[in-house]
């Protein structure tokens, strides 16, 4: 599709832009569905000006990254609930000039959990209380999984335990053996540090799905120990790639060619 007046415009703000993979997973979907758009990255110091940037120029849509995922919400016409109870937006959808912002990384990962089964009555333990774990978590709790978290530092795992109406326990101890979903929501196991796994992994059995947000690399320690004891696993591109196919469908109301954008993905890492 060549560019021209009425193509529309959509981006990712956020500070530093510049390694994001999602230009080329957005860019490919408008492609692969004959859509008259672009997807650019802009790199803005300030939240305010990325909201007004998606006002001004009548964007259709934008991502929000880090460190704009809460500081933009006070500058939308409208945030809605499961984003106003993380207090994190990763997405702006643009309605007829009224901008009103959005978390795509809950129902991102719970598309990725879900391609592999249900969650609703499964016991889940996730490593991690940051950002990416409050959004989970918050999925997980949603959809009825029972939840237990596990943290380095106790504070912070507590204070999102009770958050989210689930319980915490310190990472040494935890008994994986009648586990049904392990989540890792932490950084660990990313290069460089590659051979670390979040939690000891001897009491693990074929039962447990388990996922790993860490996508760099594809295949991390977590994730190679998982496949040796048989368990089925979800990588760390299957959260990013859903929460883009969810933000491409509240932005176009089309379904999004979901095979195509992990594709994209997988290229571009
Ligand atoms: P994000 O927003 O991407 O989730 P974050 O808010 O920095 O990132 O959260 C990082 C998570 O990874 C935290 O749960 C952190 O544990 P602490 O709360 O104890 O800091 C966890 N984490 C990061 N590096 C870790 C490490 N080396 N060992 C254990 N946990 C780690």
């Amino acid at each position: 599709m060549a560019i021209d007046a009425k193509t529309r415009l959509y981006g990712v703000f956020g500070d530093p832009v510049t390694h994001s993979l999602s230009p080329a997973l957005h860019n490919a979907a408008f492609g692969a569905t004959g859509l008259n758009a672009v997807y650019l990255a802009f790199g803005l110091k300030d939240a305010k000006g990325a909201v007004d940037a998606v006002r001004h120029l009548h964007m259709g849509g934008a991502s929000v990254t880090i460190p704009h995922k809460t500081d933009v919400m006070a500058h939308l016409d409208e945030v809605d609930e499961t984003a106003r109870a993380i207090g994190a937006v990763n997405t702006i959808v643009n309605r007829s000039g009224k901008l009103i912002g959005f978390n795509s990384d809950v129902d991102g990962a719970m598309r990725a959990l879900e391609q592999k089964g249900e969650i609703a009555g499964r016991k889940v333990v996730m490593i991690g209380a940051g950002g990416a774990a409050r959004a989970i978590g918050y999925g997980i709790r949603q959809k009825g999984g029972t939840l237990l978290i596990a943290n380095r530092s106790a504070d912070k795992g507590e204070s999102l335990a009770k958050d989210l109406g689930a319980s915490f326990c310190p990472l040494t101890g935890l008994d994986l053996g009648d586990v049904d979903i392990l989540i890792n929501a932490t950084s660990v196991g990313m290069t460089p540090h590659v051979d670390d796994v979040p939690v000891p992994l001897d009491s693990l059995t074929s039962r447990t799905l388990v996922m790993d947000i860490v996508y760099n690399p594809l295949e991390t320690a977590l994730l190679s120990a998982a496949r040796a004891a048989g368990c089925e696993t979800v990588d760390g591109t299957a959260m990013f790639v859903f929460q883009a196919v969810a933000q491409f469908e509240m932005w176009t109301g089309l379904e999004a060619p979901v095979d195509l954008m992990r594709r994209t993905v997988l290229e571009a890492l």
